[in-house]
């Protein structure tokens, strides 16, 4: 993130790659210290780029290796505050039902109905609010304000206002996000309307496909991806509508890569 100059960024929204998690990550990292350190170096130059009283978004939740559970979202937060960060808010997103029939993990105690069979499905991710300082609300134009007004309907319809987000995940088969852990574009989606306004420049550190960028975009703001895979760079593009094809946003926006020549993998 040098490339970003100091209290350039109006927020910022990610999720970090699983903790070698067994399907899409495993053994990416030599060891969960090594894991909590790119986490670290990640939330201090995050809390530097971001302006006073921003919000950092953070999509994460506790990793299950070979049987063992690792408090990540405990830790997250300790780094997080180390960094700099209040911590805010923690949501929950809940998957639907449906989602269960991937992880199989339950069905041991059904196999064994006896004590000590039990391991329950996971169907929930935390997302977790942490904010550098206070906001000024008086910083912001009425007219930027009124730009960016958020439609109380959509709060009230969607139930945005309780610590219980429920939205889809992105389904498994999905081509643009095969083998990139996704989240849905809800999730930036909200996070985008809630915590920033039009114009304004919204960060994902680990962006992966390129939702963040793209659901950015839809909504009027600028949006910086870092992303240490090279092969990403035409999937984001093509996401977030910069593939040469007409899109529907009728702006003349553009699309940039800073290559970094050490660092990428294939
Ligand atoms: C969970 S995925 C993010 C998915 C993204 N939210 C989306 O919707 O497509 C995490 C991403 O972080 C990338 N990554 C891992 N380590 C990184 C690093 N040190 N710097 C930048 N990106 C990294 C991975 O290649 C992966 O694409």
């Amino acid at each position: 993130m040098e490339e970003i100059p100091d209290k350039s960024v109006h927020l910022a929204v990610t999720s970090p790659p699983y903790f070698n998690a067994p399907f899409d990550y495993k053994d990416l990292f030599e060891n969960y210290d090594q894991y909590l350190d790119v986490l670290g170096n990640m939330a201090k130059e995050s809390f530097r780029v971001l302006d006073e009283g921003r919000i950092f978004v953070l999509n994460i939740d506790d990793m299950l290796v070979n049987g063992d559970k690792f408090p990540i979202v405990a830790d997250a937060i300790k780094i997080f505050q180390q960094a700099g960060f209040r911590y805010r808010d923690r949501l929950i997103w809940k998957k639907p039902d449906g989602y269960l029939r991937i992880s199989r993990r339950s069905g041991v105690i059904l196999q064994n109905p006896y004590p000590m069979y039990f391991y329950p499905d996971n169907l929930l991710e935390s997302i977790i609010i942490f904010q550098k300082g206070k906001f000024d609300y008086k910083s912001i134009s009425n007219e930027v304000r009124e730009k960016s007004k958020v439609d109380t309907k959509e709060i009230q319809n969607n139930k945005w206002y309780m610590t219980l987000w429920e939205m889809n995940n992105v389904m498994p088969g999905s081509v643009l996000e095969k083998d990139i852990a996704a989240f849905p574009e809800q999730l930036p989606y909200r996070a985008i309307k809630l915590f920033s306004y039009v114009d304004e420049t919204v960060l994902d550190p680990f962006a992966g496909s390129g939702t963040t960028m793209k659901i950015a975009r839809q909504l009027g703001r600028n949006s910086i991806g870092i992303e240490i895979k090279k092969s990403l760079i035409p999937i984001i593009k093509k996401k977030a509508g910069f593939d040469g094809q007409k899109t529907l946003t009728p702006n003349d926006d553009t699309f940039e890569v800073v290559e970094r020549p050490t660092g990428w993998i294939k």
